[in-house]
């Protein structure tokens, strides 16, 4: 099949709503690659955003942004052909399960690769596991722009087309409520990504769309296992919902994460068994705590800016406390 010139298409990789992925041969320089080509029936609309996407992608250079080769349109098709990532994507490795070391490191990477969209004035809007693809050594790529937004083109009017393209169980309250929102929204969907992967379960769970939404609005942010603990400002900093509580800057992730896996060199770099977790949870051994609204918002301090929280929060723990001041 050859519907691109120059690509012979070799198989279907995914096949989303609105575009099929296919894995295909770039003849000129014999090598593979991934082809995204958009179903010709959507609006004129959207197939000039992705030619956006395409662009935005383009504008990007890191290790953990996937590196797009080329767009364009043949007929009624609109595609990009981009790096072909042969590791699968962080949805399936999270069912298999993923040990702390590595979840760290994921987010870790993703957050360096966040903070270079940010700093470009995009919002990826749509982080979530199946957007992360790894190549064969591991590296997590981020890919799939296909609903970013340059921040300078923002208002009410994008974010309620957000509000419907976005995944619930991962989109920030703001967004979900069709409120203005910023690179803050990014943020958030990776803490709930932080939290799934340590967890193995996610945050808010609903047997609907609205239910998952409206829990992610009203509940508390749940605990981390105590192994963990020392993680929890963190978490709770990225899935804040309040937007002035939340962690705007990607790169303090990755210097709290850079110091918590230096200050644990001997974190368990073997998978954890969800399952069996939750199950011996009820033994005492492993202890998934939720805590009540009210206790939460206790602890939440009314402080407008993130530094005074943070420090507040931090200072429980004395090692913390110590590392920001030094960092
Ligand atoms: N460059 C790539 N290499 C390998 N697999 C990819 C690549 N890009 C996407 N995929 C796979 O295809 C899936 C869908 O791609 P994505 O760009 O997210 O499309 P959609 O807009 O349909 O969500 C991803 O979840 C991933 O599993
Ligand atoms: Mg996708």
């Amino acid at each position: 099949m050859s519907v691109i010139k120059g690509y012979k298409i070799q198989g279907i990789l995914a096949k989303g709503g609105m575009a099929t992925i296919y894995i295909a041969m770039q003849e000129s320089l014999k090598r593979q690659a991934a082809l995204k080509i958009l179903d010709p029936k959507l609006d004129a609309t959207l197939l000039e955003h992705f030619l956006d996407e395409s662009r935005i992608i383009a504008s990007l250079k890191h290790p953990n942004i996937i590196p797009v080769y080329d767009v364009g349109r043949v007929g009624i098709h609109f595609y990009h052909s981009m790096e072909y990532l042969e590791g699968g994507d962080l949805e399936a490795r999270m069912s298999e399960g993923l040990d702390p070391h590595t979840s760290l490191e994921i987010i870790l990477e993703l957050a360096d690769a966040l903070y270079l969209v940010h700093s470009k004035g995009i919002i990826h809007g749509d982080i979530k596991p199946a957007n992360i693809v790894f190549r064969s050594d591991d590296c997590p790529v981020l890919t799939d722009f296909g609903i970013s937004k340059r921040t300078e083109l923002l208002d009410s009017t994008n974010s309620q087309s957000n509000n419907i393209l976005a995944s619930p169980s991962y989109a920030s309250p703001e967004m979900m409520q069709g409120q203005d929102f910023d690179q803050k929204v990014d943020i958030y969907s990776l803490g709930v990504m932080l939290y799934e992967m340590l967890v193995g379960e996610k945050p808010f769970k609903g047997a609907t769309h609205a239910e998952i939404v409206a829990n992610s609005i009203q509940q508390s942010i749940p605990l981390l296992p105590t192994s963990l603990r020392a993680i929890q400002p963190l978490l709770d900093h990225m899935m804040a919902k309040d937007h002035e509580e939340r962690i705007g800057d990607a790169r303090m992730i990755s210097r709290y994460i850079k110091k918590y896996l230096r200050d644990h060199p001997n974190l368990s770099k073997a998978k954890i068994d969800h399952q069996s977790e939750r199950e011996s949870s009820n033994n005492g051994e492993v202890v998934v705590e939720y805590v009540s609204q009210a206790k939460k918002q206790k602890a939440i301090t009314s402080s407008n800016t993130l530094l005074p929280i943070l420090i507040v929060l931090l200072s429980a723990n004395v090692a913390l406390a110590i590392w920001y001041f030094i960092i």
